[in-house]
């Protein structure tokens, strides 16, 4: 018999929307609670904020290298184990941050920055033009492939493939087209690793290409296995906070235009801020967090055995209310907003300011150019525990008057 906290685990529920209700009872009744194995390996589930909290941030206690997401038992662990930087133990992942996080400097950032405000420019234009566009592929999908083909260097000949492998591996309609699609940014990045060890650039992946743990330089396949990582983990996420955002905005109208009128009146950077992280907060789009403790310890009065799955839910810690005031109200002035939707402690979002600045500059083009959105059509979610948001969000729009 299934008990009713089981609904989290099953993809279909997430179709018509996060079960908050299942989480809310979770947390005051049981917010560290152990599942049983079943499709999925036993593990215990987090549901309070403090308990998440103490979790992400002490990884000496709670391992990330079997894997950061819940797998199905048939699956393993993550093959990419100890080898990309967010499955990293300590010593190695202090290695690849390092250099991953030096090259999100000011200087590096401005240079995307600008780069980023053309392409929103002209991709919130074309979608005017039109007067009709689905914004989770023509806008929320395309611009971060298009950033992070820029930060990898990514000749510009390439990119339509890479948009198209991208949107295949997350998208397609069945497991193979997905794994194909994957196997196929997994090859094309081996090529490109082996031509910027010959003739380094100063890009990401010229970067990874060099970096050096214990003596040597990572194997060829650990670098692939990372810039696969840096453009899934930058661009899905990403997609999925800017299209769960503009549905967010347009059931809320009075916050769109509130937003407007901030912007207008010159407001532009201070509410863009809370509004960015009120986003975040508000569509969570990694649902959770996976980790292994790696030794027995106790957490909320709970007994967790060493090798035991730890599994964060971040979409309910968002929701606590004993860190957020009225947590299930939409309010993009919320401060403070110490939401955890970006991880916390040393696995810490590497991509943080630059997703804060892509969804900040995809509103602030909208508020320019776009008098009305309305829908054009329901909006279709995914069907997955693991992240959370939109597929599609057809939307009608019409010029802003000048
Ligand atoms: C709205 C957008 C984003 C969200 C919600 C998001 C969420 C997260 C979360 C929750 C973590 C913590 C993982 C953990 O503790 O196990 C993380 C880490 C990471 N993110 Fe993001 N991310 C976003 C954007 C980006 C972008 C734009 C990039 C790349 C440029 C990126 C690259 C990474 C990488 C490489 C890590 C691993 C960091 C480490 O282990 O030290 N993310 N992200």
């Amino acid at each position: 018999m299934t008990h009713p906290a089981d609904d989290i685990l099953d993809g279909a529920v997430y179709r018509t929307g996060v079960p908050y209700e299942t989480f809310r009872r979770m947390r005051e009744q049981q917010p560290v609670r152990w599942h049983e194995p079943g499709v999925f390996p036993g593990f215990w589930s987090l549901t309070g904020y403090d308990e998440i909290r103490e979790v992400l941030r002490d990884a000496g206690t709670f391992s990330s290298t079997a894997g950061i997401l819940l797998r199905p038992l048939a699956q393993g662990d993550d093959p990419g184990g100890d080898r990309t930087l967010a499955l990293s133990a300590p010593a190695r992942h202090a290695a690849l941050r390092g250099a991953i996080a030096d090259w999100f400097v000011p200087r590096n950032l401005r240079r995307l920055g600008r780069f980023l405000d053309d392409a929103a420019r002209s991709a919130v234009g074309a979608a005017v033009a039109a007067g009709r566009v689905d914004f989770v592929t023509d806008i929320a999908a395309r611009l971060p492939v298009d950033v992070v083909c820029a930060f990898l260097a990514i000749p510009d000949a390439d990119r339509p493939e890479i948009v198209d492998w991208t949107t295949d591996a997350f998208c397609a309609g069945t497991a193979e087209e997905r794994s194909l699609a994957h196997l196929q940014i997994l090859e094309y990045f081996g090529a490109l690793v082996e031509e910027r060890r010959a003739r380094p650039g100063d890009d990401l992946v010229s970067v990874l290409a060099r970096v050096r743990y214990e003596g040597a330089l990572l194997p060829p396949e650990d670098v692939v296995l990372n810039c696969d990582n840096l453009l899934v983990g930058g661009t899905e996420n990403v997609r999925l906070a800017m299209s769960g955002g503009m549905l967010t905005m347009l059931e809320h109208p009075d916050q769109w235009s509130m937003l407007r009128d901030d912007v207008d009146g010159g407001e532009s950077d201070g509410t863009l801020g809370t509004a960015v992280d009120e986003i975040l907060r508000w569509t969570s789009s990694a649902t959770h967090l996976m980790r292994r403790a790696v030794h027995d310890v106790t957490l909320g009065g709970q007994r967790i055995r060493a090798g035991d799955r730890v599994v964060c839910w971040l979409v309910a810690a968002n929701r606590d209310p004993a860190h957020f005031a009225d947590p299930d109200r939409f309010d993009l002035r919320r401060t403070p907003n110490r939401h955890l939707a970006l991880g916390a402690g040393s696995h810490y979002c590497v991509g943080s300011r630059l997703a804060r600045l892509e969804i900040s500059t995809v509103l602030r083009e909208f508020i320019a150019q776009v008098g009305e959105a309305v829908p054009d059509g329901s909006p279709e979610f995914l069907d997955s525990i693991v992240v959370n948001g939109l597929r599609r969000l057809p939307l009608k729009l019409t010029p802003r008057a000048v």
